[in-house]
């Protein structure tokens, strides 16, 4: 375990195999269907990786970045988008993928972004719901794991853009935020 972390807080054996319930609501909600997968960066793209290898209907693939949070842990309600999808979404079946929802303001304002483009449906799907920090009225569609108020690191999931790539998801020391 990294020296930062004070617990791991899922393993990776857990996520895999929630990961999998997810993906087969997936595959049998959107039969039928070729959804464009739009992967939020960078957060998701550990969790996007692995559902999108699970998934058996045909699928298309793009990605948004945004940033609320700057560097700190607190989201600040204001949405910057960097990077904006390549393809119109016009009459497509859009899966957001995310790695949290906390406030719920990043994915709030994105889903009224993209239903401004009139797509035929706009889905969520999240790795972590801090459900009782919601700020905003809005659920995830799908969601593999509720989490308490403790800020997680690992599996896509930064601090200052560190820890992205561990493999689990563990939760941070408090100390390392507020030095
Ligand atoms: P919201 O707009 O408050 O719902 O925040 C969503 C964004 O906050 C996510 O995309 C993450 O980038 C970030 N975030 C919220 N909680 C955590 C956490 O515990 N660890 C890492 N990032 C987090
Ligand atoms: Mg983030």
């Amino acid at each position: 375990m990294h020296h930062d972390c004070e617990r791991i807080l899922l393993t990776q054996e857990q996520i895999e195999n929630r990961v999998q319930e997810i993906a087969d609501r997936l595959n049998a909600d959107y039969a039928g269907k070729t959804p464009l997968v739009v992967g939020i960066l960078k957060g998701s793209i550990v969790f996007y990786g692995d559902l999108i290898r699970k998934l058996d209907i045909p699928v298309e693939l793009d990605f948004m970045a945004v940033s609320s949070y700057g560097s700190g842990t607190v989201s600040s309600g204001m949405l910057k988008m960097k990077k904006d999808l390549d393809r119109d979404i016009k009459g497509r079946d859009v899966i957001i993928v995310e790695d949290i929802i906390d406030s719920g303001y990043t994915l709030a304002k994105l889903k009224k972004i993209l239903y401004e483009r009139q797509p035929a449906s706009v889905k969520i799907v999240v790795l972590l719901d801090k459900f009782e920090r919601r700020v905003v009225a809005i659920e995830p569609d799908y969601s593999c794991f509720d989490i308490e108020d403790e800020f997680v690191i690992g599996y896509g999931l930064d601090y200052d853009e560190k820890y992205r790539n561990l493999p689990y998801i563990g939760i941070l020391k408090p100390e390392v935020y507020s030095k």
